[in-house]
């Protein structure tokens, strides 16, 4: 009897039973298919596929298996730990999927939704300046009037001293409302309302009236066909045109800071005598200060007075108009008036805050 030759007979290793190895493979499958998160899986990975995983073992019981052995054991085990390995990249490319989805809905930022959905505009200029105004004079006792913007060419014209055949009504290119003979227009001016005033309230009369007109003008940089302009009317016993240059230097400094003030300059209207334009020296005005061009003014005519049944020879009075247009063209050195008209709210935004 020889001993056993080890190096021929074959010794049985538990590791490598084709029964051990197949159970191990059917656990970690299972395992693996079982792992629900990639934490999990990492674990399942060392049991099934690290150092000290039981294919592990067997492989490295392999080396003490006779040469004859050794290739059928190998392909057993190399075979094993492959199906292993190409379940757990296929677990983990899985898990790797749901997470990234999972990220992507949960995360998920719209780069294109605007930042703001509802973004809040701004008052119009013209109505800020409008109120700014407004408040200058209730603060200096004047009441607010207003009137009818489809106007009837009584107020808007004769009342004023304009009579149908007067060269002045040309002055102001008119829109008419319906045919030229219904008598209605939309108001060319704010100064129809000095008219409503003087028939609507007893004497003394300080009245400020804000609001919108129109004229056949093109649209261009200084001039719309749709625009506004502000009224100031005094009646009262012994009015002069000191207390309108007073006045109206008040407004000014109210308006444009302690340095503003005005000049008036010998003009013509037919419902103020005499009559002036007003021009404001501006401290502020791009270019260096200067004066400009801000309305018209002058004594409400007598004959204005006496179609409004107000005794001119007891009261007289002062009135003004002005653009409000042009004074927040040159308030905020805004170039071109097609800004103010066209609605962008960029534009409203920018300047509808008062400073
Ligand atoms: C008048 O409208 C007179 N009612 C002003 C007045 C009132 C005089 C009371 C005396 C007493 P005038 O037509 O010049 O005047 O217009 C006054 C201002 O309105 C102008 O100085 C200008 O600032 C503005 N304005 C006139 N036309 C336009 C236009 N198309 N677009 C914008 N602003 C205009
Ligand atoms: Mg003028």
């Amino acid at each position: 009897m020889s001993a056993p030759n080890k190096s021929f007979d074959p010794v049985p290793v538990a590791a490598l039973q084709p029964d051990a190895i197949a159970a191990a493979v059917e656990q970690a499958l299972a395992e693996i298919a079982a792992a629900g998160s990639l934490d999990d899986l990492k674990a399942v990975r060392i049991t099934h596929a690290g150092e000290k995983s039981s294919l592990a073992l067997a492989n490295r019981e392999i080396g003490a298996l006779p040469p004859q052995a050794k290739a059928e054991a190998g392909q057993l085990v190399g075979r094993a730990r492959a199906d292993v390995k190409k379940a757990l990249e296929a677990r983990q490319a899985a898990l790797e999927d749901e997470r990234d989805a999972k990220a992507l809905s949960e995360e998920r930022v719209d780069v294109s939704l605007p930042w703001e959905r509802d973004p809040l505009g701004a008052r119009h200029p013209l109505s800020t300046i409008s109120d700014h105004i407004v408040d200058v004079f209730v603060a200096m006792g004047y009441e607010v009037a207003e009137g009818p913007e489809i106007e009837t060419e009584w107020h808007n014209f004769d009342a004023l001293n304009l009579a149908p055949d007067h060269p002045a009504r040309t002055m102001q290119d008119t829109f008419f409302v319906e045919a030229p003979d219904a008598g209605l227009v939309l108001r060319t001016h704010t100064s129809p309302v000095q008219i409503r005033s003087m028939l609507d309230r007893e004497v003394p009369i300080y009245v400020v009236c804000p609001g919108r007109v129109f004229r056949t003008d093109e649209l261009d940089a200084t001039h719309t066909p749709v625009f506004h302009q502000i009224e100031g009317l005094a009646v009262d016993v012994g009015i002069t045109m000191a207390d309108l240059k007073g006045t109206l230097d008040h407004f000014a400094i109210a308006m444009f800071g302690p340095d503003a003030k005005t000049r008036l300059r010998p003009s013509y209207f037919p419902f103020t005598e005499p009559s002036a334009e007003l021009d404001l020296w501006f401290p502020q005005a791009k270019g260096g200060p200067r004066w400009i061009e801000w309305g018209g003014c002058g004594m409400v005519n007598p004959r204005v007075l006496a179609a409004c049944g107000i005794d001119p020879d007891r009261y007289s009075g002062f009135a003004f108009g002005m653009g409000l247009e042009r004074t927040l063209m040159f308030r905020h050195g805004i170039t071109d008036m097609r800004d103010m008209v066209e609605g962008d709210v960029r534009f409203t935004a920018a300047f509808g805050s008062e400073l």
